[in-house]
């Protein structure tokens, strides 16, 4: 009884210190290391991440427009249709592979959309961190103006939303313009298991 008691009084107070983002940040830099070809300076943050966590995800109107203009200009909108195959895109959807230490250099990555989005009906498992995006295209259509908004958020989802959680694809260099082109059209080709 006397040890369980002793116990009580150590853990409570070790429970109650939440460590702050930047002891987590410290933490990661310590702890993580290169192995393969996942790179140990992926754990740090860039700016637009940094001023997200020291403000809990909310920073003023005035930043948030500010940050967002800046991640607008990391994307570059491919010239012609960014409609791509819905049936590659599909692949690339429902993929996580790629960036662990234990695939070769070189190995194609996928978009690992389905850890945070349902997209078809017929998927069993899900992640729902984000929104469902089934019949995304059906709700949204599929014309010029949606198409870039998709292409960009994919490429850049904090251009959107600054302080989003959804990764960075293409300006992480994680997906090539044709993956996220034939992301879009999963998303939107009305013959898509997303619009069906
Ligand atoms: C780690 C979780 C996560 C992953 C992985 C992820 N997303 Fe997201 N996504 C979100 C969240 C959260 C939102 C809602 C907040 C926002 O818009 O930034 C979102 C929003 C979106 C939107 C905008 C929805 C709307 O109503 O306008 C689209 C489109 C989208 N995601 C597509 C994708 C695609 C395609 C992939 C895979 C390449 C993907 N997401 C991967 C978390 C994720």
């Amino acid at each position: 009884m006397r040890a369980l008691l002793l116990l009580a009084a150590i853990a409570a107070p070790i429970a109650l210190a939440e460590p702050t983002a930047r002891e987590v940040q410290d933490i990661h830099l310590r702890d993580f290391h290169t192995k393969g070809v996942v790179k140990k300076e992926t754990v740090a943050q860039d700016g637009v991440q940094r001023i997200c966590t020291l403000a809990n995800d909310h920073p003023s109107a005035e930043v948030t427009k500010q940050l967002e203009a800046d991640q607008m200009k990391t994307i570059t909108f491919p010239s012609g249709s960014l409609m791509g195959d819905w049936k590659r895109g599909e692949d690339i959807a429902q993929s996580g592979r790629g960036m662990t230490f234990s695939d070769a250099p070189g190995t194609p990555n996928g978009g690992s959309c389905y850890n945070c989005h349902q997209m078809a009906a017929t998927e069993i498992s899900y992640g729902t961190l984000g929104p469902s995006l089934h019949g995304f295209g059906s709700k949204r259509g599929s014309g010029e103006d949606t198409q870039k908004y998709v292409y960009g958020k994919i490429y850049n989802a904090k251009a959107y939303n600054a302080c989003s959680q959804m990764p960075r694809l293409g300006f992480s260099g994680t997906l090539t313009d044709q993956q996220i082109k034939d992301l879009v059209a999963y998303l939107l080709d009305p013959a898509s298991p997303v619009n069906r």
